[in-house]
């Protein structure tokens, strides 16, 4: 049940390209859960927080650009795991400093001990942190920053 005393807070979870395959695409380095078995950990997870979780998922970087844009009067905050447009996409990285949507990127994998191009995040310079490597637990994990974030830091 809602507690009267807490504002409501509505998360964007966003997860980009491949991570549909999640359970089958190599599974010696992003696990076998699947991306519903993410989704639902972190609407149980959005419930223990009273936070409205709501995900979306796409293989197409305008869609991405376009859900961010979406977010705006809707969600409080957003969760991202870009996938390989992480290393790629300057429209993404504009469009989350266009909305200034307080934003936490996750990875499934640490980034940081795999190929020399998965090094550099566009995401980071516009993103309040990032957690990387914990597979699944990297989500709930940011999804637990992005609240306490929001909660303590950004809405008094
Ligand atoms: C990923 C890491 C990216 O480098 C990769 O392109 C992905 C998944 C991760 O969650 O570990 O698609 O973002």
């Amino acid at each position: 049940m809602l507690s009267a005393q807490l504002p409501l807070v509505s998360v964007l979870v966003l997860h980009g390209p491949n991570l549909n395959l999640l359970g089958q695409r190599e599974p010696g380095i992003y696990g076998s859960v699947t991306l519903g078995e993410i989704n639902s950990l972190l609407k149980a997870e959005g419930q223990k927080l009273q936070v409205k979780v709501s995900t979306v998922q796409s293989n197409h970087e305008g869609v991405l650009v376009d859900a961010i844009h979406a977010a705006r009067g809707e969600s409080q905050g957003i969760l991202i795991n870009a996938g390989a447009y992480t290393h790629t996409s300057v429209a993404i990285r504009d469009a989350l400093a266009a909305v200034n949507i307080p934003t936490v990127e996750v990875h499934l994998s640490n980034i940081y001990q795999r190929e020399a191009f998965r090094h550099h995040s566009y995401i980071a310079a516009v993103a309040i942190g990032q957690i990387s490597g914990f597979g699944a637990e990297s989500y709930r994990l940011g999804l637990q920053a992005l609240v306490h974030y929001l909660r303590n830091v950004k809405i008094s």
